[in-house]
C-alpha cells in the first residue's frame, strides 16, 4: 500500500547556490584572477555567469512559485571587502536587498560566508596559510551579522571545509589526472604563474582550493570558529554551523582499514571539530559514493551510470552520509547540497526520487534532518570545468539569460510545496 512520509512542520526545502558561480563579474576575488591567467586552472572564465547578481529578484520569486520555502545562497567577501578594511556599503546593501526578496517571498534565507572565492587581497597576505585569515574571516562573519543578521535564517560560514583535503582528488576525478604527469605538470606551471601575479612564492600560495597543507586545514577551522563565534555574538538566536563533502565511503572486504584511515583524514577530523566547537548543525553536501579495497580507492564499478563529472551516478549515497554525520557529530543534519550533473533530466529526476528516499528511511529512524537543498537551482558556473557540467533544476539560455524550469524543478517544488513524500 502506498502511503505518505510528513516532513514536520518548519522543514526548509531549498536549492543551492554559490555567489562566484552565479552572480558574476566577481572581479575581485581570487578565483577571477585565476581564471584570467595565460596558463589557467580554469577551462574558461566565468564572465557574466548566469548574471544572478542583476536577475536575483526574479530568480527568488521563480523559486517561490515552484515550491520551495528557503534558498541557500552565499555572500561574497570579496564584495563586501574588495581590498583589505575596505567595507563597501552598496554591496552590503545588494545583500540585505537579496534577503528582503526572500523574505517578501517567504524563503528563508540560509547564508554561506564563504563558497570557495576569497578577497584577492586575502591571497597576497598569505591566503589560508596565515593565521590572520581566521581573524578577517570572524570580522567579516560578524560584520555580515552586525548589518543584516536579522533577516538570516541560518548561516553555514565555510563551504566544504574539508575539500581542499580532497583537491588532488577531485582534480584527478575531472580527468586532470592520469595522462604521463602531462596534467600535474601543467597543474604545477599554473599555480607558479598564479602565486607570481598574486606576489608570493609558490608555498605561500594559498587559495582555499589549493590550502591542502596540515597547517592549512588548522587555519580552515580555527576561521570556523572564530566566524561562529562573531555570529554568536552578535545574534546568538541564528544557528551556525559548517558544511562538509561527505562522500559515502565503503569498504569491501579487506577495504575496512584503508577506508578509515582516509575517512579519518577526509571527514573525521572535520565532523569532531564541528562537535567539538558546539555547532548548531552539521551541513551534508552528498554526490557519491567512493569505494575501497584493501589496495586503496577502487574505480567505478563495471556498467556503472558516470555523471557528467565522471563519478558514478549513486544517489544512495546519501542515506549514507546523513547517518554518518549524525552519528559522529550528534548534531542535526541540513543536508546543504545534493544534486548530480547530468544533461538527462530524467536522470537528475530519477537521482532526486532516490536520494529523498535516503532522506526519509533517515528520519524514520530517527536522525533529525531539519532541511533538504538541492543542488543547483540554475545550471551555472562549475569552477574547473567551466559551464559544460550541468546541475540546475533550472536552465538558463546564457546568451539570452533567459531560465527554464526543467521537469526536475517542478517536481522537486511540488514535493517541498507539499511537505509530503510518498513511501512504500
Ligand atoms: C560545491 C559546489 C559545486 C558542486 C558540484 C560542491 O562541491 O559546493 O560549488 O558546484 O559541488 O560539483
Amino acid at each position: 500500500m502506498n502511503t505518505v512520509f510528513s516532513f514536520p512542520e518548519g522543514f526548509l526545502w531549498g536549492t543551492a547556490t554559490a555567489a562566484h558561480q552565479v552572480e558574476g563579474n566577481n572581479v575581485n576575488s581570487d578565483t577571477w584572477v585565476m581564471e584570467h591567467l595565460n596558463h589557467s586552472l580554469y577551462l574558461e572564465p566565468s564572465g557574466d555567469a548566469i548574471d544572478h547578481y542583476h536577475r536575483f529578484g526574479e530568480d527568488i520569486r521563480l523559486l517561490a512559485e515552484l515550491g520551495f520555502n528557503s534558498y541557500r545562497f552565499s555572500i561574497e567577501w570579496a564584495r563586501v571587502e574588495p581590498e583589505r578594511d575596505f567595507i563597501s556599503q552598496a554591496m552590503l546593501d545588494h545583500y540585505k536587498r537579496m534577503l528582503e526578496t526572500c523574505q517578501e517571498y517567504g524563503l528563508t534565507p540560509m547564508v554561506t560566508l564563504h563558497h570557495f572565492t576569497s578577497p584577492r587581497w586575502l591571497i597576497c597576505d598569505g591566503g589560508w596559510g596565515s593565521l590572520e585569515t581566521a581573524e578577517r574571516f570572524g570580522d567579516y562573519a560578524g560584520l555580515v551579522m552586525r548589518e543584516m543578521g536579522d533577516m538570516i535564517g541560518v548561516v553555514c560560514t565555510i563551504n566544504e571545509a574539508n575539500i581542499p583535503s580532497m583537491v588532488k582528488m577531485i582534480w584527478q576525478r575531472m580527468g586532470m589526472g592520469d595522462d604521463g604527469g602531462e596534467r600535474e605538470e601543467f597543474n604545477h606551471m599554473a599555480t607558479a604563474e598564479a602565486a607570481e601575479f598574486f606576489g608570493v612564492s609558490i608555498e605561500h600560495f594559498k587559495p582555499f582550493m589549493l590550502s591542502t597543507e596540515d597547517q592549512d586545514r588548522e587555519v580552515i577551522l580555527n576561521a570556523h570558529r572564530q566566524a561562529t563565534f562573531a555570529c554568536k555574538m552578535e545574534r546568538p538566536d541564528v544557528p551556525v554551523g559548517i558544511t562538509l563533502a561527505l562522500s559515502d565511503l565503503q569498504a569491501d572486504e579487506g577495504g575496512e582499514t584503508v577506508r578509515d584511515e582516509y575517512r579519518h583524514e577526509m571527514q573525521d577530523i572535520y565532523l569532531d571539530a564541528a562537535r567539538q566547537n558546539g555547532d548548531d548543525f552539521i551541513g551534508v553536501q552528498t554526490y557519491t559514493r567512493s569505494r575501497f579495497g584493501s589496495q586503496g580507492m577502487l574505480p567505478v564499478p563495471d556498467g556503472a551510470a558516470i555523471t557528467q563529472m565522471g563519478y558514478e551516478n549513486y544517489p544512495l549515497a546519501l542515506e549514507g552520509t546523513i547517518r554518518y554525520a549524525a552519528e559522529k557529530t550528534g548534531l542535526p543534519v541540513y543536508v546543504t547540497e545534493n544534486g548530480i550533473g547530468t544533461s538527462l533530466d530524467s536522470d537528475r529526476l530519477e537521482y532526486y526520487r532516490v536520494a529523498l528516499q535516503c532522506v526519509v528511511d533517515c528520519m524514520r529512524d530517527g536522525i533529525d534532518v531539519r532541511g533538504y537543498y538541492a543542488w543547483s537551482a540554475f545550471d551555472n558556473y562549475e569552477w574547473n570545468s567551466g559551464y559544460e557540467k550541468t546541475f540546475g533544476i533550472i536552465g538558463v539560455d546564457r546568451t539570452t539569460q533567459k531560465r527554464k524550469v526543467k521537469t526536475s524543478g517542478f517536481w522537486l517544488g511540488d514535493v517541498a510545496k507539499a511537505n509530503q513524500y510518498p513511501i512504500d
